[in-house]
């Protein structure tokens, strides 16, 4: 996840980039730069690190004269987060600049025949890949447009971009596939971002771009066509009334809730590239070489610990390897067994969190393997495991961990299929249904969320009076359990238990009165019968219970949540925004402060 923004017009255009990536930079701030044409020639400024860093190396009389110019900040998935790998990145012949947020899945097999070309790269990114493919592409077509059009048709993965010429002063190009890209249509000037707040001090008039569509355009024009024969598109311009702080959250009233209706994007953006539907297979090129491990141990903390104990649910049972997890700040101290074989997961949002860090590095300094699984590219978690699997979720600014967790879940799916893959304890069949599934989850989830909210804002205010919740679950629903409970506690300030449903028999049941809710998450699959009868046990207490099931399930409840039925392990990745939803709409019917909850801190780097 990356910021992009072009402008083209009447004004200085330095300035204005500058202001649309500070408004950008909640998408990533690894680097940053920006390039604009001037007298036909390409001038690049670049970054490593947020954005005053480019600030103070825009220097030179051309910068006060460029009237158009493109500009990024990175939020880094290939290569490290230095000054190389920033954008804008250049052609070889230096004719050509483009920014991009997304991921080009084949960028290798590209990167291999354009080398076969004799084009050589200065960077480790997939960016520069596809600038020199539409160069190489301007060799065999007339106009830019064509060009474009060509590279694009032989591009797989995700990407929005905009692109300059050297030759074409003043002209933009702009195209997406599965990453956002607005066009701003200004008077005598005209803009494109990955949000609108970027371009929104200038213009409030708003065209959106759909998948396989190109813009073209200039200071007085802009024209939308299809790439797939680049023939123009009829647009609708829509005004934008938001103000500029609540554009920053897309509309949203809150990060959080952004964060949480971003997860179906998150699904979609941590499975490109994964799924092979025609070898019915998943892959993980990052851990390649990497033996299968004969036991898997998992640290972690908070929501990402949660993370962890729903995985070991899918790889004992998908892959066949026992797993133990551990929280951080007590696996940090225990005495390590020797174990040959063992792999070590280290599991963390930030890659910052000291006791995940001080637990991975007492396993290495043992000369133990370890795996990170973190989203922050080029943090201390990634730099210091022996292979990093990056989760995609783009960077969570809210406190309350939410899509970072979906997609370290949905990570932890795909690294169960492929261990099962390579252990060959998975049929054909069972992997067929999996990927068919997770490819329709970011759909199903985004069709989903817009109910489950409205379900939360319904059921919160009854239970807004209680001093304490229980969270039950059984199986594969008890990790989230804990999570349910963790959320509700960070954020609304009730105080929340998650409990294996089954064991609430044996004490904790004492504390069970009409103003202890439950809230049961009870999934129809084999221990739905088990869980019916420990609700029944609440109920015989007079406790109050909301259950999140599934259609046709009878339960004797007080309030009844419906989901769809995806089945074990998938219906989680709605269980879980339908929990983060209930603490969300909880919280702000308490009037809490969402986004930055009391004592909490959003990455913990001290033990
Ligand atoms: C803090 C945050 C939690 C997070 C935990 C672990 O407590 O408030 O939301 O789950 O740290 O963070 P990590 O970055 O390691 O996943």
């Amino acid at each position: 996840m990356c910021g992009i923004i072009a402008y083209t017009g009447h004004r200085p255009a330095v300035p204005v980039i500058i202001q649309g990536l500070k408004s950008l930079e909640y998408r990533g701030y690894d680097s940053a730069g920006l390039c604009f044409c001037h007298l036909e020639r390409l001038h690049l400024f670049r970054a490593a690190g947020k954005l005053h860093f480019l600030e103070q190396k825009l220097e030179g009389p051309q910068v006060l004269h460029a009237t158009s110019g493109i500009g990024h900040t990175r939020w880094a998935t290939h290569g490290l987060p230095n000054e190389t790998n920033a954008h804008p990145h250049l052609d070889v012949h230096d004719n050509l600049a483009l920014v991009h947020n997304g991921i080009i899945e084949n960028y290798q097999q590209l990167k291999a025949m354009l080398i076969g070309t004799g084009c050589t790269f200065r960077s480790q990114t997939d960016t520069e890949v596809m600038v020199c493919l539409i160069s190489h592409a301007l060799n065999q077509h007339s106009s830019i447009r064509q060009a474009l059009a060509w590279s694009l048709s032989q591009v797989q993965g995700s990407y929005a971009f905009a692109l300059i010429s050297r030759n074409h002063e003043g002209k933009v190009w702009a195209a997406r596939k599965a990453s956002p890209l607005i066009l701003g249509a200004g008077t005598g000037e005209n803009f494109v971002a990955s949000d609108i707040p970027a371009f929104l001090p200038f213009t409030r008039n708003v065209v959106f771009l759909e998948d396989g569509e190109l813009v073209e355009m200039d200071a007085g024009q802009w024209t939308v066509y299809d790439l797939s024969n680049l023939e123009p598109v009829s647009k609708q311009i829509q005004r934008i009334d938001w103000d500029v702080q609540s554009a920053q959250k897309g509309g949203y009233k809150h990060f959080m809730l952004k964060e949480i209706f971003e997860q179906p994007q998150v699904l979609t953006d941590c499975l490109a590239g994964r799924l092979d539907f025609k070898k019915y297979r998943v892959n993980l090129s990052e851990l390649e070489g990497l033996p299968v491990p004969s036991r898997l141990h998992i640290m972690a903390c908070g929501t990402s610990y949660h993370a962890g104990l729903w995985g070991r649910y899918v790889l004992e049972s998908l892959a066949r390897i026992p797993v133990n997890v551990e929280i951080a700040s007590e696996f940090r101290y225990k005495e390590l067994v020797d174990e040959p074989g063992a792999l070590y997961l280290s599991i963390s949002q930030s890659g910052e969190t000291a006791d995940t860090l001080a637990g991975q590095r007492m396993v290495r300094e043992r000369g133990l393997p370890v795996l990170g699984l973190c989203n922050v590219v080029g943090s201390s978690v990634a730099r210091e495991s022996d292979r990093v699997l990056y989760t995609q979720a783009g960077p969570e600014i809210s406190v309350a961990s939410t899509k970072a967790m979906c997609s370290q879940l949905v990570m932890l799916y795909i690294l169960a299929l492929y261990w099962a893959q390579s252990r060959n304890v998975i049929t054909p069949r069972d992997m067929m249904a999996s990927l068919g599934t997770l490819e329709s989850l970011a759909f199903t989830l985004d069709t989903q969320l817009p109910g489950m909210q409205k379900r939360a804002q319904e059921i919160c205010p009854h239970y807004s009076k209680a001093q304490s919740f229980f969270f039950l679950g059984r199986g594969i629903y008890y990790p989230l359990a804990l999570e349910g409970a963790l959320k509700l506690k960070e954020i609304s300030y009730i105080h929340a238990q998650g409990y294996p449903a089954g064991e609430l028999k044996h004490g904790p049941i004492a504390l069970i009165e009409p103003e202890v809710p439950t809230f049961a998450l009870a999934l129809d699959n084999f221990l739905l019968d088990k869980i019916g009868s420990n609700l029944m046990e609440v109920r015989a207490r007079k406790g109050k219970i909301i259950a999140l099931t599934n259609p046709g399930v009878q339960l004797e409840i007080d309030e009844k949540w419906e989901i769809p039925q995806l089945g074990d392990p998938l219906n989680s990745f709605l269980v879980l925004p339908a929990l983060q939803l209930f603490a969300y709409e909880m919280a702000v019917y308490l009037g809490k402060d969402v986004d930055q909850p009391r004592n909490l801190a959003k990455s913990v780097t001290v033990e």
